[in-house]
């Protein structure tokens, strides 16, 4: 049984579905504060199988005791749980320090009870702030946060490490995401923001449809080709498989030391204005955008190095930005029931 922390939520939910079409047998723990109990007939709907799931929030210890009691064949853990938005870490800092450490240091005092633990992390490539160069390998160094979100990142790594240093039984791997885009092709499952979309192509779709009134550019004035951030923008489904493979490492004991990181992106960089020719080459639509100032915190440019993923997990981004752009588009036409 793999324990997936987060399953409900956007990567969570399309990494349950890869670990079903692997044999896995899963349960989901999430508080839902991010998301909705219907994701799981999305799940069920692709995979045929409905996961386990129980609604607990990873800050509650005792409950966290009771599942672990009550699952006693965990074999790995896959943790996504974690608030994630940058602007508002910023505003409540101490509510992302709770969730997103006490949960972390929870979950891996129950792992640290058993003869065998194999963790998966969520992490972001937010931990290298503006790196002096691309494209990004595992070995650039980590940059002070920009927000309390990305410390919490950082944080989370360093107490991984920390604790798979002096206990052999835990091994880890920890995965810094460039930045996930698009949804499942079967548009069962997909990302649901439930507030206002702080990515950019969230807003696109969402503008698009009409939700929204217009796309803010934040910024052409940037030292790129056209003048806007460029970012390493990686399906879901490729991220999805990422995991999946990582896991396998685990299990199989292939892993090389108790501790290692992957990036996890397509290694090509794309500007905000080839997004936005992207989407309106896939979708048709005529996206109405404004160029406005820039947005404070964004890096210039982060696009990943993904020689290491690729040679030692054995694993490849094989989805294009179109077809990312794509699958966004016919997943929003899906929640908002337009054709
Ligand atoms: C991408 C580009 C914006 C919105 C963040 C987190 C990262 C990860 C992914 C969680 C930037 C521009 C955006 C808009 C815009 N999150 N943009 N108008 O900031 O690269 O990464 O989300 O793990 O940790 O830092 O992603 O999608 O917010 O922005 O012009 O309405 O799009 O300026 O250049 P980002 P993003």
């Amino acid at each position: 049984m793999i324990l997936v922390t987060g399953g409900m939520g956007y990567i969570g939910s399309h990494t349950v579905v890869e670990l079903q079409s692997e044999g896995y047998e899963v349960a989901i723990i999430d508080n839902l504060s991010n998301s909705s109990i219907t994701v799981l007939d999305g799940i069920e709907a692709i995979t045929g199988q409905r996961p386990f799931f129980e609604q607990l929030d990873l800050r509650e210890k005792s409950k966290l005791q009771d599942f672990f009691a009550k699952y006693g064949n965990i074999e790995g853990v896959i943790h996504f749980s974690a608030s994630k938005a940058v602007g508002e870490s910023v505003k409540k800092p101490l509510l992302y320090y709770e969730n997103n450490l006490n949960a972390l240091v929870y979950l891996l005092q129950e792992l640290l009870k058993k003869s065998k633990a194999n963790f998966i992390f969520s992490s972001s490539c937010t931990v290298y702030g503006q790196a002096d160069e691309l494209p990004i390998t595992e070995g650039a160094p980590v940059k002070p946060a920009e927000s309390p979100y990305g410390n919490t990142k950082q944080i989370g790594e360093e107490i991984i490490q920390d604790i798979c240093n002096v206990n052999p039984n835990l091994s880890a791997i920890a995965l810094r995401y460039f930045n996930p885009i698009g949804a499942h092709p079967s548009a069962q499952i997909g990302e649901f923001p439930l507030e206002v979309p702080q990515n950019l192509v969230p807003f696109i779709t969402q503008t698009a449809i009409g939700l929204r009134k217009q796309l803010s550019v934040f910024g052409n004035d940037y030292p790129t080709t056209d003048g806007t951030c460029i970012r390493d923008y990686i399906h879901v489904v490729d991220l999805a498989k990422a995991h999946v493979v990582s896991l396998q490492r685990l299990l199989e004991n292939k892993n090389d030391g108790n501790y290692e990181v992957f990036n996890l992106g397509t290694g090509k960089g794309s500007s905000v204005l080839e997004v936005i020719q992207s989407f309106e080459r896939v979708s048709g639509e005529q996206l109405n955008f404004k160029i406005m100032n820039r947005r404070r915190g964004d890096v210039v440019q982060a696009y990943a190095d993904t020689t290491k993923a690729n040679k030692i997990l054995r694993w490849i981004s094989k989805y294009s930005l179109d077809d990312a752009m794509r699958s966004a588009w016919e997943w929003e036409k899906k929640i908002r029931n337009s054709n």
